[in-house]
């Protein structure tokens, strides 16, 4: 029995032994991410849960950046649902797209944005690729920026700004400094501090603009206040990258949105742009988009246009093929394009409706505050004017989830909510 045991102690020892590189490694990898730090959470996914545990009936979520129908439920667009039906009843194979897309795709996207008759078409000034979605082409144009622009690393971005554009420019080496843009008094633009603003930023630095339906505020230039921008930024020959994440959206209009863009070729300017086709066509989850940069001559476009696909080829090889396809088919075809048109004016004037409503709800409930900015205001979100403390009041009494910046998305409002939301908005604010 002593043995038996002397003899086992020894075995546990060799086998200790042999097993020391092991519990080592094992050690070590499990040492790899000792240093890594919790993150904060995401703020609008933050508010979504705490939507989701409240039990309240009345409950409204008003942090959604994605519309909804008066019924509260995601919405597909009777075009897009067309177009996936004829695509579908292809049997289309699932090959590789090029690494600049699909070139159908494309073609449309960048006379959406720059007009059907636009000169930057005619001429092929354009280099235009599909992006992964909004973000993913702003990315692109981050990249080729940081590599190709000849001005300073620094990209002026109005204040405040969509969450995603300040990390994005970061990671791809910018310094990210801030223009006025809104101005909490009016809820509205501050037009004399943006120019002013502009008018000391240094020489050839990049300055990002909302194209339309600024993200957050909803507020954004009127068409004689884009030509004062245009011209400042001609003048000290600043770089505009516009950000159309919301063409037809804003206005229900896919022209009237796209003034500033045109406006700023018109006058000269070699612009970038990123479009998507999240909110205008409901292909959020397709990650439907491009980016487009203006050149001066078709070789200059070529020359651009191997480069884009340089940076795309080891990021991501290639973009996603059926949203292109469908978002193709939507505007290539006569027929669906215009239910398209029609579809995305029904977004738009609903949107612009609940705004009404709202205002005239806060009225009614006896607010002698002054709600004009809420009809001001443009797109899928409205900028209240509600501090944190009235935020924090409305989602404790009320069970009405929003940002902490008082942003509301207007899409989550409906007709069966809309006198609930006047209601708890003029508790927290009178
Ligand atoms: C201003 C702005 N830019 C870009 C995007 C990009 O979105 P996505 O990547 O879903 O197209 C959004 C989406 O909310 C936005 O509000």
């Amino acid at each position: 029995m002593a043995n038996l045991k002397l003899i086992t102690n020894a075995n546990v020892k060799k086998s200790l032994v042999s097993l020391a590189p092991i519990v080592n490694s094992i050690r070590h990898q499990h040492n790899w991410w000792s240093n890594v730090e919790m993150g904060p959470p995401d703020a609008i996914l933050g508010v979504t849960e705490a939507y989701k545990k409240d039990t309240n009936p009345k409950k409204i979520n008003l942090g959604v950046g994605a519309y909804r129908d008066d019924n509260s439920k995601p919405y597909l667009l009777p075009s897009v649902l067309k177009a996936d039906e004829i695509l579908r009843s292809k049997n289309l194979d699932k090959e590789y797209l090029p690494i600049s897309g699909f070139a159908e795709f494309t073609a449309a996207a960048a006379k959406l944005a720059f007009g059907d008759n636009s000169r930057v078409i005619s001429e092929g000034l354009n280099a235009t690729v599909q992006g992964i979605s909004g973000t993913g082409s702003l990315m692109l144009g981050a990249n080729f920026l940081r590599d190709f622009h000849s001005g300073p690393k620094e990209v002026y971005m109005p204040t405040p700004t969509w969450g995603n554009h300040i990390p994005l420019f970061k990671r791809a080496g910018f310094a990210v400094k801030q223009y006025r843009y809104y101005d909490p008094k009016t809820c509205g633009f501050d037009f004399n501090g943006a120019l002013q603003d502009l008018a000391k930023i240094p020489e050839k630095s990049v300055v990002l603009l909302h194209a339309c339906a600024h993200n957050p505020t909803g507020v954004d230039p009127k068409p004689e206040q884009w030509k004062e921008i245009s011209k400042i930024m001609k003048q000290r020959n600043l770089f505009a990258f516009l950000d159309m994440a919301y063409q037809g959206f804003a206005t229900g209009d896919i022209d009237r949105d796209a003034t500033a863009v045109r406006m700023f070729v018109e006058d000269g300017h070699q612009i970038a742009v990123a479009q998507s086709f999240a909110k205008n066509m409901g292909l959020y989850g397709e990650r439907v988009g491009a980016f487009t940069l203006v050149s001066s001559s078709k070789e200059e476009t070529s020359r651009v246009m191997s480069q884009i696909k340089i940076i795309i080829r080891p990021l991501y090889s290639n973009p996603p093929v059926n949203g292109a396809r469908i978002a193709a088919l939507v505007m290539n075809d006569p027929t669906l394009r215009s239910q398209w048109l029609k579809d995305v004016k029904g977004m738009a004037d609903r949107i612009i409706s609940v705004r009404t409503r709202l205002r005239d709800g806060l009225k009614r409930e006896g607010s002698t505050k002054n709600w004009q900015h809420i009809t001001d205001q443009i797109g899928m979100f409205c900028f209240t004017g509600m501090d944190k403390d009235q935020v924090e009041r409305i989602t404790k009494d009320h069970s009405v989830y929003l940002t902490k910046d008082g942003r509301i998305s207007m899409a989550g409002v409906t007709s069966g909510n809309v006198d609930y939301l006047a209601h708890a908005m003029h508790s927290v604010t009178k």
